[in-house]
C-alpha cells in the first residue's frame, strides 16, 4: 500500500538502469574529489594558522577569492541572505573559534540589516533593483522576512497532555468559522480514534486594521474557550505570511507537543481520511516513522516569473529551481522530524510560498517528501467526486467545502456502505 521508495536528494534522482561499471566509476571519480577536497581543506588550514599566529584578538581569514568563487555574492536578495546564513552557520569555519563574533564576514556579506529583525528592513527598497515595481503585498513580505517573533494571542498548552499519537494542524483564517466546525465533527474530532488519541489545533494569524476586516476578536475568543483548540499569534494573516505560521507552528510544537508521534498539517478546505492515516501510520516500521514525510509531491518546478500569478516570485529575488516540496493542502510527517525542521528552519531564510519553503528545510536535513498517491492536494477526477468508495481508500482531498465535508464523513463511516 505504501511503496518503500528510498528518499532522494533534491533533484538528483536515481537512474533505474545505472549499469554497475558506471557505478564503480562513479565511485572512484567520488573517492578523488573527496581526496582532493581533503588536500585543499589541509592546505587551506596551513595557511590560515601560518598568517594568524601571531595575532591574540585572531580572525578568521577568508582565504583567496578563488576557493570561494562559487559563493559570489548573488544578485537576487533571498538566494543572497541565504548565503549569509550558511556562512554563519558554516561549521568548517565556525570551528576555528567558539566565539562567533570573531568571524569576520566576507566584505559582500557586511550587510546584515537592521539588528532588531523586526525592524523594516529597508535594504530591500535599493538592493531589489525591481522593488518600486513588485505588487504591494510582496513589498510587504521582503521588509518583514527577517522576523520570526510575534506573540501569541491564544495559546492552548495543554492540548497535548495525552501525548498525542496524531496532531491535526489546520491552517485556517479568522472568519472561517464553519469550516472550524466542519472539521471538529468530522475528521478532526479530537478525542480516540481508531484505539488512538488524535488531538487538534487550528493555526491562525490576526487581522491589521489597514487591511479593513471587521473585528471577530470577541466570537474568537468565544469559540477558543468553547472549544479550546485555537493557537493565534499576533500577526497579519496573508498568503505570503504562510511561511511564518509554519515556522511559528513548529516552535510551538517544539515547546508545547514534543511528544505527539505524528502531524498532519493542512488547509481548512481539505477532507481528511483520519482513519485510514491512522491505519497507515500503524503500518509504519520504526525506522520508516522516523524520517516520515509524506505528501503530494511536486518535484523539478521553479518560480514562476508571471506577475500575475500568486505564486509569483520576481528574479530579483529568488533565482533557481525548488527542492521536492509536498504541495501545501496536507501533508503528514513525524512528530521527531518536526523538532529538527524547527532547528533547521532558522537556517532557511524565509520563502514567500509556505510549502516551497518546507522542501527548503527538508533538503537541508538532506530529506525528500515521500509521494503518496492517496493525498489529492489537486482533487481528484470530476467523474469520481460523489462515489462514496473513492473517499475510503484516499487520504487527503482538496478542496471541499464545511457541507461536502460532513456528506463526506458521513459516506465514510456508513457501516451499511459496501465497498467491495
Ligand atoms: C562592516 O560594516 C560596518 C558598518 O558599515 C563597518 O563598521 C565594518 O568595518 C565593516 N567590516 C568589514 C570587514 O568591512
Ligand atoms: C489500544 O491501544 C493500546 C496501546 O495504545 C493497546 O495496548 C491496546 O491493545 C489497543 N486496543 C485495541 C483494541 O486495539
Ligand atoms: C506579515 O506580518 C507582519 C506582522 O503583522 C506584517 O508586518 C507584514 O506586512 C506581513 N507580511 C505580509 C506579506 O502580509
Ligand atoms: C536542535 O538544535 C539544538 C542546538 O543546536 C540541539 O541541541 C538539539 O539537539 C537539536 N534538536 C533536534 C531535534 O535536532
Amino acid at each position: 500500500m505504501f511503496p518503500d521508495v528510498p528518499l532522494y536528494h533534491g533533484f538528483v534522482k536515481q537512474g533505474g538502469g545505472v549499469m554497475a561499471s558506471a557505478h564503480q566509476k562513479m565511485k572512484a571519480l567520488c573517492m578523488m574529489m573527496m581526496m582532493l577536497n581533503v588536500f585543499i581543506c589541509v592546505l587551506v588550514g596551513v595557511t590560515w594558522n601560518h598568517g594568524d599566529d601571531k595575532s591574540v584578538n585572531q580572525r578568521v581569514r577568508i582565504p583567496s577569492a578563488k576557493f570561494w568563487h562559487k559563493q559570489e555574492r548573488s544578485k537576487s536578495f533571498w538566494n543572497k541572505e541565504q548565503q549569509l546564513l550558511d556562512f554563519i552557520h558554516n561549521p568548517v569555519i565556525n570551528f576555528a573559534t567558539s566565539d562567533e563574533s570573531l568571524v569576520e564576514l566576507p566584505d559582500w556579506l557586511n550587510d546584515t540589516g537592521p539588528l532588531d529583525p523586526c525592524e523594516p528592513d529597508y535594504r530591500v527598497t535599493t538592493q531589489i533593483a525591481d522593488y518600486n515595481t513588485l505588487p504591494q503585498r510582496f513589498q510587504d513580505f521582503l521588509l518583514h522576512m527577517r522576523c520570526r517573533t510575534y506573540p501569541m494571542l491564544i495559546n492552548q498548552p495543554r492540548v497535548c497532555d495525552g501525548k498525542p499519537f496524531l496532531l491535526l494542524a489546520v491552517k485556517s483564517l479568522i472568519p472561517h468559522f464553519d469550516r472550524r466546525q466542519a472539521i471538529r465533527e468530522t475528521w478532526g474530532r479530537a478525542g480516540v480514534l481508531a484505539n488512538r488519541t488524535v488531538a487538534t489545533v487550528f493555526l491562525l494569524g490576526n487581522t491589521w486594521s489597514p487591511d479593513h476586516f471587521p473585528d471577530l476578536q470577541g466570537m474568537l475568543d468565544h469559540e477558543a474557550e468553547l472549544h479550546g483548540d485555537l493557537l493565534q499569534w499576533d500577526y497579519r494573516d496573508s498568503f505570503y505570511n504562510l511561511t511564518l505560521k509554519e515556522v511559528l507552528f513548529l516552535e510551538w510544537f517544539g515547546q508545547s507537543c514534543p511528544h505527539a508521534r505524528f502531524v498532519l498539517k493542512g488547509d481548512d478546505d481539505v477532507f481528511i481520511n483520519t482513519p485510514r492515516v491512522i491505519n497507515l501510520l500503524e503500518g509504519l516500521t520504526e525506522s520508516k516513522a522516523k524520517d516520515l514525510f509524506v505528501g503530494d509531491v511536486i518535484s523539478d518546478a521553479g518560480p514562476h516569473r508571471n506577475r500575475k500569478l500568486k505564486y509569483f516570485v520576481p528574479e530579483s529575488v529568488f533565482v533557481g529551481q525548488y527542492p521536492a516540496y509536498a504541495g501545501g493542502g496536507g501533508y503528514l510527517y513525524s512528530g521527531e522530524l518536526a523538532l529538527r525542521l524547527y532547528n533547521t528552519s532558522r537556517r532557511v531564510v524565509l520563502y514567500p510560498i509556505d510549502d516551497v519553503f518546507t522542501g527548503m528545510c527538508l533538503m537541508k536535513l538532506g530529506l525528500a517528501p515521500e509521494k503518496h498517491s492517496g493525498f489529492k492536494t489537486f482533487d481528484i477526477e470530476e467523474k469520481h467526486r460523489e462515489n462514496p468508495c473513492i473517499y475510503r481508500i484516499l487520504m487527503l482531498v482538496h478542496s471541499r467545502t464545511p457541507q461536502e465535508v460532513l456528506r463526506i464523513w458521513s459516506w465514510i463511516t456508513d457501516p451499511e456502505l459496501d465497498c467491495q
